[in-house]
């Protein structure tokens, strides 16, 4: 039954939902994403060569988008862009029902996750805290993970973000969604 849930959780969020896929919206929504994102973002999502290599900061995955950003806050970096970075503020271009559908049509974007990748990373880069034959995990009391009572969404955040003043510092600029998204399917599918 839990594998059954937790399958059901991340299809919804990792795949498109069908309520949205080839409405209006969305097809006009794919149109303002072709003429105004794609040469940075690309046309899948993932990221152009030209997005991948910007500097401070390059592009981030889109197709993770709702691993991520709630709906509100993909809205608001849209219209007002990210601010010391590359991502333009829209809201002088698009009109705000604009910026509704190019937002829609990023959830209809679709990411599938690499377990092999997600296992890897995390025995790279989580395990010497996390395991439970981590060599640090007594010293810095980090939690196991396999029984974390954290859904995608919130362990995604939080290991891109970081929690304050502790030693699980932010990952933003050190892992890229994909990475961070592949990691926490993997977390996700050894949970207890
Ligand atoms: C000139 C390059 C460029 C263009 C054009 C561009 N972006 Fe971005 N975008 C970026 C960069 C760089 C970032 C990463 C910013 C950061 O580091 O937080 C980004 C981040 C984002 C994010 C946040 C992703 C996340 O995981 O936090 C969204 C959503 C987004 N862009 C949507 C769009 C949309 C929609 C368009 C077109 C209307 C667009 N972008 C056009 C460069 C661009
Ligand atoms: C240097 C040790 C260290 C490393 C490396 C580390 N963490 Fe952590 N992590 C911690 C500590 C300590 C906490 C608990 C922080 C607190 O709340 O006091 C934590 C908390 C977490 C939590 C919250 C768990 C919960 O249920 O509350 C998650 C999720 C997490 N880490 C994921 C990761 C991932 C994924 C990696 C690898 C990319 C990683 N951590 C690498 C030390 C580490």
């Amino acid at each position: 039954m839990k594998k059954f849930i937790l399958a059901v959780l991340l299809t919804a969020i990792f795949s498109s939902p069908a309520c949205y896929a080839g409405t209006p919206a969305v097809e006009q929504g794919r149109k303002i994403f072709v003429k105004y994102c794609v040469k940075c973002h690309g046309e899948d999502g993932s990221g152009s060569e030209y997005g991948r290599y910007l500097k401070t900061n390059p592009v981030r995955d889109l197709r993770t988008n709702r691993l991520f950003l709630s709906d509100s806050e993909l809205f608001i970096v849209i219209n007002h862009g990210a601010s010391w970075r590359e991502m333009p503020n829209w809201e002088y271009v698009l009109s705000e029902e604009e910026t509704e559908h190019v937002a829609w049509y990023l959830r209809t974007l679709k990411f599938t996750p690499d377990p092999k990748e997600g296992e890897r990373i995390f025995k790279d880069k989580c395990a010497l805290c996390h395991a439970p034959d981590g060599a640090a995990k007594k010293i810095w009391k980090a939690p196991d993970l396999d029984s974390s009572a954290l859904g995608p969404f919130e362990m995604a955040r939080l290991i891109r973000y970081g929690i304050h003043g502790t030693l699980m510092y932010p990952r933003e600029v050190l892992h890229t969604n994909a990475e961070i998204a592949n990691v926490v399917d993997y977390i996700q599918r050894i949970k207890k």
